[in-house]
């Protein structure tokens, strides 16, 4: 072996249409598809010694993490039957992300996707590799959280078997290339509501979707926006682009709420930004619109060309709802990259 050592920086990932809701293990109950982040991402430095034995020590931000060791320690164990390899190796993680630990920013995407591509970098050194490279880590990202399969590819990636999607499957991500140009620079600014942990986490929130009774119109609904949602990003229709977005959003929110036990997870001040922002759309003509994920914090989308608008929103209307005056401006971006160690 000649190195034992990798580093690979993976981004975070806003989903246009929401998976929520598991099959089987880890598997999706419906496709989605998400816009791959640039400024938001996880870099990782994976090391390795052959000792016989498997153990994996985590470090986040420079301190030993016992908090994230178990999901670490777990995602091991789950790829360990498909690569028995990696019960023969002690592992080090340096692990740290750009966005603040207390944003209530999800960290599983970048996270798991960074992790993920490290150990394809360790498995392909060893020409053990399943399948081509990013599909493989984008299958061993999906055992880690689901959405983190959709962080392998840059700009647009889509996950979950649908008939509208060539190649499509459950198994792991696939790029989405079919898209007008105004997608490729596309903005998405996240006002921090809720800066801390989340009252339910998202696992948790998938499995509230079993026997929910809105469950089989979910299905059905997120399979026809994605149908919808596909003609949108080839011919850019940003009037549509708006209206589908906020619709999933809010559907996904509205699904925790009438889960049993319900829960809540936007907050006074996220329907306030989101009345802004719809307020200032109809006035302004323009395109900045809102999408939610499992969490209080509203990323504001919008085309370049409405930059100045999106910032005289934010100074006037929307710094006020957010946690300290903290927002964070992110693009889409191009993927992960693989740094010197
Ligand atoms: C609302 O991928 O975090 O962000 O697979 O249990 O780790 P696990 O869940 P996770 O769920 C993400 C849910 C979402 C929608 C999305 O990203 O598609």
């Amino acid at each position: 072996m000649s190195e034992n050592k990798v580093r690979w920086k993976s981004p975070s990932n806003i989903a246009l249409v929401k998976y929520w809701g598991k099959k089987g293990f880890q598997l999706p109950a419906n496709a989605s598809i998400s816009f791959t982040l640039s400024e938001c991402f996880t870099d990782t430095t994976l090391s390795w010694v052959e000792t016989g034995s498997f153990d994996v020590e985590v470090e986040l931000h420079g301190e030993k993490s016992e908090a994230f060791k178990p999901k670490v320690e777990k995602f091991f164990n789950n790829i360990t039957e498909r690569y028995p390899i990696l019960s023969r190796f002690t592992f080090s993680l340096q692990t740290s992300n750009t966005f603040p630990h207390s944003s209530g920013i999800a960290s599983s995407a970048s996270g798991m996707s960074a992790l993920a591509l490290c150990v394809c970098s360790f498995l392909d050194q060893n020409e053990l590799l399943k399948q081509e490279f990013y599909r493989e880590a984008s299958y061993l990202a999906r055992i880690g959280s689901g959405s983190a399969c959709r962080s392998v590819y840059g700009l647009l990636a889509e996950w979950g078997e649908h008939p509208d999607y060539t190649n499509s499957t459950d198994e792991a991500a696939i790029p989405h290339v079919d898209v007008h140009p105004v997608f490729n620079t596309y903005q998405d600014t996240i006002l921090l509501v809720h800066e801390g942990q989340k009252s339910v986490s998202s696992t948790a929130g998938h499995a509230l979707l079993n026997n929910h009774p809105f469950e089989d119109q979910r299905y059905q609904v997120a399979g026809s926006n994605m149908t919808r949602i596909k003609k949108i990003l080839a011919t850019g229709d940003l009037d549509e682009f708006c209206e589908l977005i906020e619709y999933e959003a809010l559907m996904l929110h509205s699904l925790m709420m009438t889960s049993n036990p319900s829960y809540m997870l936007v907050e006074p001040n996220t329907l306030a930004i989101i009345q802004k922002i719809r307020e200032y759309r109809k006035q302004n003509n323009c395109h900045i619109a809102f999408t939610l994920d499992a969490g209080a914090n509203v990323h504001m989308l919008y085309p370049e060309r409405d930059i100045d608008k999106a910032k005289a929103l934010i100074d006037t209307e929307l710094k006020q709802y957010c946690s300290n005056g903290r927002y964070i401006c992110d693009k889409v971006g191009q993927g992960p990259e693989k740094l010197k160690c």
